[in-house]
């Protein structure tokens, strides 16, 4: 994969307004072309917006983590695709897998599963009706993405190396819970620095407060950008 240091950061725009997050990518001007969109802003207007960015040259990444019957999955996903988005997140059961990978058939759209949800522990899926642990689950749904043709993978840098080796090079690794040093780690637990995580195997960076709550954000997302480069030569 030869990506440009700067088209691997992605910058989360979690605002409750189309306005508040016009503000931050004008802000943000050139120093970041690529965008998260999740359900907060989404449902606030943020789905034109992801249009106007698309237009404006950006890559958008619509993090809607979509499960459903298959065919409202595969018809979500056309629109979806109709739309340019770059990245669109499914939950990585393998019917939603399968429908969305069909859905995107003929597009730039590229999925990513969500294999377990962070904020998941052992307990939490006991409580869901699962009798097996996180990691297993995780490298079961890993494989299943892998051999349904899914693009990529969201997960933490920590667990980037264990994924790899399961799912191999060509699949997407896009990991949140970056932390250049020294910025507060927030309610994120497990937190890697955005060099750390590239060297970890991480194709794309997603990274929210440490750029948006900067005091001068395009100075924050440049030294992300310098440093994904030089571990990406290193
Ligand atoms: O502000 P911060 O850098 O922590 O934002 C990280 C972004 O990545 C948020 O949009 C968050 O919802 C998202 N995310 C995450 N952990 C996951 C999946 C998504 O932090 N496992």
């Amino acid at each position: 994969m030869s990506l440009s240091a700067r088209e691997r950061l992605i910058v989360a725009l979690d605002v409750p307004s189309v306005t508040d997050a016009q503000a931050l990518v004008t802000r943000l001007g050139e120093s970041v072309c690529f965008y998260k969109i999740g359900y907060q802003l989404a449902f606030a207007g943020g789905l034109r917006l992801a249009g106007d960015l698309i237009a404006a040259g950006n890559q958008v990444f619509l993090d809607l983590k979509l499960h459903d019957i298959g065919n409202t999955v595969q018809k979500g996903v056309e629109s979806v695709a109709r739309m340019g988005a770059t990245f669109l997140t499914v939950h990585a059961y393998p019917q939603t897998m399968k429908a969305a990978v069909e859905g995107r058939q003929g597009s730039s759209l590229r999925i990513l599963g969500v294999t377990v949800l962070t904020s998941y522990d052992d307990a939490d899926l006991a409580a869901a009706g699962y009798d097996l642990g996180i990691g297993e689950l995780a490298a079961a749904r890993a494989t299943q993405a892998h051999d349904i043709g899914l693009d990529g993978l969201v997960c933490s840098a920590e667990e980037a190396p264990n994924l790899r080796s399961i799912v191999g090079p060509g699949m997407a690794l896009v990991t949140p819970g970056i932390r250049p040093a020294g910025s507060a780690a927030g309610d994120q637990k497990r937190v890697m620095t955005p060099a750390r995580a590239i060297q970890a195997g991480a194709d794309y960076l997603v990274v929210g407060r440490p750029v948006v709550a900067a005091a001068d954000l395009r100075s924050a997302a440049d030294a992300i950008v310098a440093e994904i480069e030089q571990a990406a030569n290193a």
